[in-house]
């Protein structure tokens, strides 16, 4: 029986699941693989205790890639630089490699693809997006035959656990960000989570994919969720949407949309019904039509799993260029700018309460252009708090409304988007 040696970069919540994962479902991945995986060496900051003492210990994880006892190594330490070396000193090494690194790989993702190309390796990465879901194979491999033509995705647990615990325990943002961060969700530094970064970084990874086309982490539009209140919430609630951090790809004539925002979503749509910290992608596909995958997108055994199928396919012999298709075949994404997007939108505005009483509210504050097609109203003592769902419109189209507000009428605005998946 093949026997294969494991190096393992990092023992946070992934690591340990990784590990737990290897001893607890030996058999059954021993016949799904033909092999044995064995964890020989394992590096982190400091020694932990659940891992056996017999196993090698580094304090650096670059020494993982100079063990000439490991053949695989799994990177689940996070971040752009010691990742990066460990990677580049693992095939430089002749080592296989796995890694849960979204932000690497969409960062530098195409340098990354050419260097794969050039050591004739290939990467396993299916942890790096939406955790337990295997999307990446979905992507790569499930969908081979169809052009992507849309995807809309929630791509991050902790984003989604806390909009859950503010619209159904109207639990305080801090609070259900704290409580994300206990179960073991967020990222290390949380606002990549809560602005959205973390995010963009997976919707980059499944965009190049779908597209064939360079990550184009830089030039996306990418909001979160720090700004999302109680208010907006039970607005929107009112008017019958929900609000998720929402990653959309979409290609059109004029380019690709790659966005991540807070959307409001029907909740009658499928996507508005996945809660806590699952994570769900919703995609139209040429010829497969609608495909639509829920499942854990953050936690220790959900990520873990990801990483042990890449184990599996690297016993297999199962491998794939890093997007799909010869870094060479990569184009440059033409991305379009956020102020073209078409759709409609979601305005909260504070209104002088005698002037909200006009019979035509939405016609005095939005003039002819704009159409408000469902409104809601809560009472703020002098003021109203007024949730307007306008008709499709330019992005554009609304920025200038706005700028444009009779300000004896409204005190405040702000707006969010609001996302048809028609699913
Ligand atoms: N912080 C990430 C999330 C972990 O909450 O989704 C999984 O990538």
């Amino acid at each position: 029986m093949k026997k294969i040696k494991i190096g393992l970069a990092g023992l946070g919540n992934v690591g340990r699941g990784v590990y737990e994962i290897l001893q607890k479902d030996k058999d059954l991945l021993t016949q799904r693989s033909q092999a044995q995986f064995e964890v020989v060496a394992v590096s982190a900051r400091s020694k932990k205790d659940f891992i056996d003492a017999q196993i090698k210990f580094y304090e650096n994880a670059i020494d993982l890639a100079n063990d000439a006892n490991v053949d695989v190594v799994i990177e689940v330490i996070g971040g752009d630089k010691v990742a990066k070396e460990l990677l580049e000193a693992s095939l430089k090494n002749n080592k296989k490699f796995v890694t849960a690194n979204k932000q690497l790989l969409a960062e530098q993702g195409f340098s990354i693809a050419q260097l794969l190309e050039k050591t004739n390796s290939s990467i396993g990465f299916e942890a790096a997006v939406a955790g337990g879901i295997p999307i990446i194979k979905q992507f790569k491999e499930g969908l081979a035959a169809n052009e992507i033509q849309e995807f809309y995705a929630i791509l991050n647990g902790t984003c989604n656990f806390i909009l859950t615990k503010m619209q159904n325990e109207k639990l305080d943002f801090a609070l259900a960000l704290k409580q994300a961060q206990d179960l073991g969700y967020a990222e290390a530094d949380p606002t990549f989570d809560i602005k959205g970064i973390d995010t963009a970084h997976k919707l980059v990874l499944l965009s190049s994919i779908a597209s064939a086309t360079k990550p184009a982490f830089a030039q996306l539009h990418v909001e979160g969720i720090d700004e999302v209140t109680i208010d907006d919430i039970n607005l929107a609630d009112a008017l019958g949407y929900k609000i998720k951090l929402l990653a959309t790809y979409k290609k059109l004539p004029e380019g690709l949309q790659q966005t991540v925002y807070p959307a409001l979503i029907s909740v009658k749509e499928k996507i508005a019904q996945v809660d806590d910290s699952f994570n769900a992608v919703m995609v139209k596909a040429e010829n497969a039509d609608c495909n639509f995958i829920v499942g854990r997108g953050a936690g220790k055994l959900p990520t873990a799993s990801a990483i042990v199928a890449d184990l599996v396919d690297i016993a297999l012999n199962r491998s794939s260029f890093l997007f799909n298709v010869k870094s060479e075949q990569l184009a440059e994404a033409n991305i379009i700018n956020i102020s073209q997007r078409e759709g409609k939108y979601f305005l909260r505005l504070l209104i002088n309460k005698e002037a909200a009483q006009k019979t035509d509210l939405a016609k005095a504050i939005f003039g002819e252009k704009i159409k408000a097609e469902k409104a809601q109203f809560l009472d703020r003592g002098d003021e109203v708090l007024c949730g307007f769902v306008t008709d499709s419109q330019k992005e554009e189209t609304v920025l200038e409304a706005i700028k444009n507000f009779d300000s004896d009428l409204v005190k405040s605005a702000k707006f969010l988007r609001v996302e048809e998946t028609g699913f």
